[in-house]
């Protein structure tokens, strides 16, 4: 029977035996496949690997600091941080089309991991010690998703972590390959990370630039980053986490409406409450919450982050509602 003491042994066992004294590259996102994955890895080949952790400006609150501070502290892994925040906006300029900001964030994100490959591989290949090896945190659902190839209609082009380019020279270690979620996700309190990563909530690989419905700004992003950061806390506090699938909360930037504050007028931006319950986030729900804490989150979103004065809920279902708004 399954027990995660067992599949680490397991795993270690194998990419020991697949990687040698080989050289490995990770690519963190911040989510709990990579994560777990890069752990696994460690803990069988420890400094041969090197993880990657690109920060496009589009994470959420904290979340740079939960891989550099706490990952590496649960870990030990060897860590590259590469800032990429200007290039990002700058490539995000004028754009509000969400099929043009996904292929944008997509695209930067390939050359940032592979300008930030070419020089881990120059400075190994100085050392007569190549990358060979490339860690994806590919799991079972996903093998057998990809090998279906029905000819489903292409609703929203995906980016994930995973989803690098073809051409690469390496050989994939996917030590997750066999696992199901809550599998990867029982290894890795096992293997000790910190439950801010491994109990996330699912996140889009374009981060917060596809809850932005407008243009995206380092301002857009700072006012997003402070609602999301109220509602995931009022959420906790709640004890909500384990019923929520998850909660996006949206900025609609390209929408003003009239409020009051004070004596005075305002014309600010809403923010959009997205909770939603879901099995495998084909098909989802949206939850009741509460209304004395839709109350509480939607009285501090207003006090505490300006520029906004309505908060409004979405009630539509998935379909005909997608989970994200982009
Ligand atoms: P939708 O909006 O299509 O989302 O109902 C379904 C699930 O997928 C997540 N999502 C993404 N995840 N890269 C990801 O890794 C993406 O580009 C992406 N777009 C949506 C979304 O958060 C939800 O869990």
């Amino acid at each position: 029977d399954w027990n995660s003491g067992n599949v680490i042994a397991d795993q270690v066992a194998k990419i020991r035996a697949q990687v040698g004294s080989g050289r490995v590259l990770c690519a963190l996102s911040g989510g709990v496949d990579s994560a777990v994955a890069a752990a696994l890895v460690h803990e069988a080949v420890g400094d041969q690997l090197v993880c990657v952790f690109v920060d496009h400006g589009l994470l959420r609150a904290g979340e740079r600091e939960q891989v550099e501070r706490d990952y590496v502290a649960a870990t030990g892994v060897r860590l590259v941080t590469v800032d990429a925040v200007d290039r990002f906006l700058d490539a995000l300029a004028g754009v509000s089309d969400p099929e043009t900001k996904r292929k944008i964030i997509g695209r930067e994100f390939i050359r940032v991991f592979e300008q930030a490959q070419a020089e881990l591989i120059a400075e190994f290949a100085a050392e007569g010690d190549p990358i060979r090896f490339l860690v994806q945190g590919t799991l079972y659902p996903d093998v057998v998703e990809s090998g279906g190839g029905s000819g489903t209609a292409n609703i929203k082009s995906h980016h994930n972590v995973g989803g690098l380019p073809e051409d690469l020279q390496f050989e994939l270690v996917e030590p997750l390959r066999t696992l199901f979620k809550d599998e990867v996700r029982a290894i890795g309190r096992e293997l000790g990370l910190p439950e801010v990563i491994v109990g996330r909530q699912p996140f889009p690989g374009p981060g917060l630039g596809i809850r932005i419905v407008g243009e995206v700004t380092r301002e857009r992003l700072d006012l997003l980053r402070e609602a999301d950061a109220i509602v995931r806390a009022e959420l906790t506090a709640a004890g909500l986490d384990g019923e929520i699938w998850q909660c996006p909360v949206v900025l609609l930037a390209d929408v003003r409406s009239v409020g009051v504050m004070g004596d005075g007028r305002t014309y600010g931006h809403p923010i959009v409450l997205r909770p939603v319950s879901s099995e495998d986030a084909m098909t989802a729900d949206w939850i009741r919450l509460p209304y004395d804490l839709l109350a509480r989150i939607s009285n501090r979103i207003t006090n505490e982050v300006a520029g906004v004065n309505r908060v409004v809920l979405d009630v539509t279902s998935k379909p005909p509602g997608t989970i994200e708004w982009e």
